[in-house]
């Protein structure tokens, strides 16, 4: 695509300090953002990536509170694990920093304040959710009580999880403060307010008119934010960890945290090039590229503009957001809070070398259009059957042919034939088809293309057979395998962008010391005479078991979570002495114990009750139990139920056992030997 811009400047979401990134954070924003930026890095282009931690904003307070630290604290472990494992997975960010730093705090304390000078704000006042007992504004996270919608007795101020409604503080029945359990009350405060409606003028021309070339997602969001008319929003918020609001009589206050956030972009910028950072923001000729997530659309397309056009000084709005959709796991929303992720730091650490594995599938999969899954199953089908069987396999042969019958040496081609010339045609195809879905944000689509230069590769050896051919015509071998040789080259530049590690060791095999995209599709890159590196295997089947293992913890997730958002079932109706004195409540000891034919769930226990008879009991215990692992224990049961048939046995009492978080169920026991029949009072 021709180019008007100098230069790129990239930016990625600043992920929340918060918790660890997790697949959701690497398909929607880093590695789509780092297949562009090594992209043009490829082409020759003048490129800045710009990335950092998120590090303000009640999350974060909340994560603190729940673990006993302090949110610097909180944002210092997770700063660290965050950038190390980004690092690790080969997103090469210019600048990695945060927004605690210094520099951070400055600039957009200077942002506030030039605004604030210029009048760009209005005030308000409002009520608030306050706490009086801990003397401080609540936020809505911090508000809990009974949804209206559901009843859940543990909403958020902001959201019920247990029916997934949107609430306000205001909403819950009986709202109380998540910091002292007090009672929440209404107080008024002020607050700073951007005048979005001031600029949806100046907005609807810029995108509406001007961007239509925008992702549909990402348009349809912005047309529907300003059709819908845009309001004032609040810039600062009562709160102890933020940005201080810069001016007089804002004690308390700080910074809302997406006033803050994207201005991150900016001081990170600053941090790297402190001497030219102003060209990158203010220059026409600088391209400002921003990659979020969807949830992100109307804080880079509305908020953030609007700052930056209320700031004026030429400071330039994004020429493209291609924000992606979600990615789902295993058919659910990944969640940081129920812990339904696949955690990039752990998976660094559980599939070791396999970094280009989860950005291969990632981008196959990427959500660009619609919400997507992850599925560990998906995840070892494309790595066996594609990296595995149809990269790996092809640039194995092509290298280990040469090694066999020229020492590894390229040898010089000869004249081509038809079936050559056709190959490097598809070859070239498929890099303008993968050259124009990198410039228009469509990484599914450029994978695709890499991919069927690997399978053209495959289908060229399976057609010129120069295993064969090395029997009659050492000649036309040579013209073989240089063409391979060759195509092994073109793997590596196009590759490059989505799997870096593959392409870096590829290219050490064939020693292409300087990797060009406009190389792509030609045939002498590597010339002849060259010796090449003994052929490593550049990916390995991933087996059953490790995948099994994956599984396995996302199913032990899912089992804590269920244990975590257990509250026990609220007490029941009041009963007066008599009434309850009229349960007779015995201990029994265990005769006999079998399964009923046809009933999963039941057992039939033969019960020593102190009489000659004894009795039969049935309960619906057989999923916990082993009915032989019952005989000669003791068990409590109430005795005085009117019988009842059950699968044709009658049933003389109820077993008690406890009902368990997860639904399973414990069978009640006296702690020592009890005489049978014994009645519990
Ligand atoms: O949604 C998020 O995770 C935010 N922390 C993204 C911020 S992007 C930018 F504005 F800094
Ligand atoms: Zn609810």
């Amino acid at each position: 695509m021709e180019n008007k811009f100098k230069r790129t400047l990239i930016t990625t979401a600043l992920p929340y300090a918060n918790g660890p990134v997790h697949i959701g954070h690497l398909a929607g924003v880093y590695v789509p953002a780092d297949i562009y930026a090594r992209y043009l890095r490829l082409k020759g282009e003048d490129v800045v990536m710009i990335g950092g931690s998120d590090e303000h904003g009640v999350p974060i307070t909340l994560r603190a509170r729940k673990e006993g630290i302090t949110p610097q604290q909180v944002v210092d472990r997770y700063h660290a694990i965050i950038k190390d494992s980004l690092e690790k997975l080969g997103v090469s960010f210019d600048i990695y920093s945060r927004t605690t730093s210094d520099i951070h705090n400055e600039t957009a304390s200077e942002f506030f304040r030039h605004l604030y000078d210029k009048n760009e704000f209005t005030v308000k006042t409002s009520l608030q959710p306050y706490d009086e007992t801990a003397g401080q504004f609540l936020a809505d996270r911090y508000v809990t009580g009974t949804c209206p919608r559901c009843g859940n007795e543990h909403a958020y101020g902001d959201q019920c999880e247990a029916c997934g409604s949107s609430l306000n503080a205001t909403d819950l029945i009986n709202p109380k403060s998540a910091l002292s359990g007090a009672p929440v009350t209404m107080r008024e405060t002020t607050h700073w307010y951007l005048p979005l409606d001031k600029w949806e003028g100046k907005l609807s021309h810029w995108i509406l008119d001007g961007h239509k070339e925008w992702k549909s997602n990402v348009y349809g969001q912005c047309k529907s934010w300003i059709d819908g008319g845009l309001q004032p929003r609040a810039v600062s918020r009562d709160l102890d960890w933020g940005v201080p609001v810069p001016v007089e009589g804002a004690e308390g206050k700080v910074l809302y945290v997406w006033f803050d956030a994207p201005i991150g972009y900016i001081s990170n910028t600053k941090e790297l090039l402190p001497d030219s950072w102003e060209k990158w923001w203010k220059d026409p000729e600088t391209r400002i590229i921003n990659f979020i997530g969807k949830d992100n659309i109307v804080f880079h397309c509305i908020v953030f503009p609007a700052m930056l056009m209320a700031y004026g000084d030429g400071f330039q709005l994004p020429d493209n957001v291609p924000a992606n959709e979600f990615l789902n796991l295993e058919g659910d929303k990944i969640s940081t809070s129920r812990n339904w992720a696949v955690w990039l730091h752990e998976y660094l650490e559980e599939l070791p070398g396999r970094q280009d594995t989860l950005r291969y599938v990632l981008t196959a999969n990427a959500p660009e259009t619609k919400d997507n899954d992850f599925t560990w199953a998906d995840f070892q089908a494309r790595n066996n059957n594609e990296l595995v069987a149809i990269l790996g396999n092809f640039v194995n042969r092509a290298l280990v042919l040469t090694h066999k019958y020229f020492d590894g040496k390229v040898p010089a081609a000869g004249e081509l034939t038809d079936t050559d010339t056709v190959m490097e045609e598809e070859v070239r195809k498929a890099v303008e088809a993968l050259t124009e879905a990198l410039d228009t944000f469509h990484f599914r689509e450029g994978l695709k293309q890499a991919m069927e230069i690997a399978r053209i590769g495959n289908r060229y050896l399976q057609e010129t057979q120069p295993w064969a051919v090395a029997k009659t015509d050492m000649t036309r071998t040579a013209t073989i395998l240089n063409l391979a040789i060759n195509l092994c080259a073109n793997l590596a530049v196009a590759f490059e962008p989505f799997m870096p590690f593959m392409s870096a060791r590829l290219a050490g095999m064939l020693h292409l010391d300087a990797m060009k995209w406009d190389e792509l599709g030609k045939f002498d890159i590597i010339p002849a005479g060259t010796q090449l590196e003994k052929p490593e295997l550049l990916f390995e089947k991933i087996e059953d078991e490790t995948i099994q293992q994956q599984v396995q913890k996302l199913l032990d997730a899912k089992k804590a979570n269920e244990l975590a958002a257990w509250h026990p079932e609220p007490q029941a109706k009041d009963v007066d002495f008599e009434t309850f004195e009229l349960c007779d409540f015995r201990v029994g000891t265990v005769k006999e114990c079998i399964k009923v034919p046809k009933a999963d769930k039941l057992l039939k226990f033969t019960i020593d009750d102190g009489t000659p008879e004894g009795r039969t009991i049935v309960s619906g215990i057989a999923k916990f139990y082993k009915p032989e692992e019952l005989v000669g224990t003791q068990v409590c049961y109430i005795a005085n139920l009117p019988p009842r048939k059950l699968k044709g046995i009658v049933s003389e009492g109820m077993i008690l056992s406890a009902v368990n978080a997860d639904g399973s169920l414990t069978l009640i026991r006296p702690a020592a030997q009890a005489t049978p029949g014994a009645k519990i009072g």
